[in-house]
């Protein structure tokens, strides 16, 4: 796996692949792999001849009382687990390199950033569909593969390269869990031991409200319900918890076409985020 810092380098090594007739996908991410990215490189490895992984703790997304100092970087483990998941090169820039001192473009997709995590992050979403239509035309990938984990991300970015006409497929991958339903996430190393085992109760209680929804009950009460237990094990803060129509995150109506609960709650010093299809 070759290692490109720069822009130009990497649209050398896709403008040679193309001459090989090969197809490209891209794997954005922020480093401190798990198993869950890995299986992002997998997927991209099944829909395209190379890929790329990018690793790039991005500053614009988080805000000034965030974790931009202590999210785990340990580049060398993460090169050595992207190059035995398959990817053919990796491009980790340096901050000049994707914000240059003079760059004052941002891109904000209207509606879906305000929701659900908007409101807990104004910055988020911004900082993301900035970074990640940056990655999307710097790479002119077939493909681009983003994990389901962050749901609403997931949509942002899908209407951000629909209004923006940007020719990559983005494909959502399914969530990847611990043996107890935990989400996979690089946050979830700020939980300590104690925390740990409780943390899999954010899955239990939004998949028994998935279950509940699907059998025809009124998913408010039940929300209400989840957040009050999750309060009780231990959670404490509960953002929200909440079914929303799958595709705008707007209010559920079942007759409406699928709906998606999601759910975030701080345990200790994490924030924990997760959804599932009701
Ligand atoms: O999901 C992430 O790790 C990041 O938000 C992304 C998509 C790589 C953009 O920085």
């Amino acid at each position: 796996m070759k290692i490109v810092r720069s822009i130009a380098e990497m649209r050398d090594m896709v403008a040679d692949w193309r001459r090989m007739d090969a197809t490209v996908g891209l794997v954005p991410t922020m480093g401190g792999l798990h198993a869950g990215h890995l299986s992002l490189v997998h997927m991209a490895g099944e829909r395209s001849d190379k890929v790329i992984a990018t690793l790039f703790v991005n500053p614009a997304q988080f805000s000034a009382d965030e974790d931009f100092d202590a999210y785990p970087r340990n580049e060398d483990d993460d090169c050595r687990m992207f190059e035995e998941a398959g990817a053919s090169l990796l491009f980790a820039p340096p901050i000049e390199e994707v914000y240059p001192a003079d760059h004052v473009t941002k891109v904000h997709v209207g509606g879906l950033s305000s929701l659900l995590e908007g409101e807990f992050r104004p910055q988020f979403f911004t900082g993301v569909a900035t970074v990640v239509s940056k990655l999307l035309i710097q790479a002119m990938a077939d493909v681009a593969v983003f994990g389901e984990k962050d749901y609403q991300q997931l949509q942002v970015i899908r209407r951000m390269a629909r209004d923006l006409d940007i020719p990559t497929e983005i494909i959502g991958a399914p969530t990847v869990r611990e043996h107890d339903g935990l989400a996979m996430s690089s946050r979830n190393r700020y939980l300590s031991e104690d925390e740990r085992p409780r943390a899999a109760k954010l899955f239990s209680a939004i998949s028994d409200i998935a279950r509940a929804t699907a059998e025809g009950a009124d998913p408010a009460p039940l929300c209400d319900a989840a957040a009050r237990q999750l309060t009780e094990a231990g959670f404490r803060e509960v953002d929200y918890v909440t079914v929303r129509d799958a595709k705008t995150l707007e209010h559920y109506r079942c007759s409406e076409g699928p709906g998606r609960v999601l759910a975030a709650a701080w345990l200790g010093k994490a924030r924990l985020i997760d959804n599932v299809a009701v």
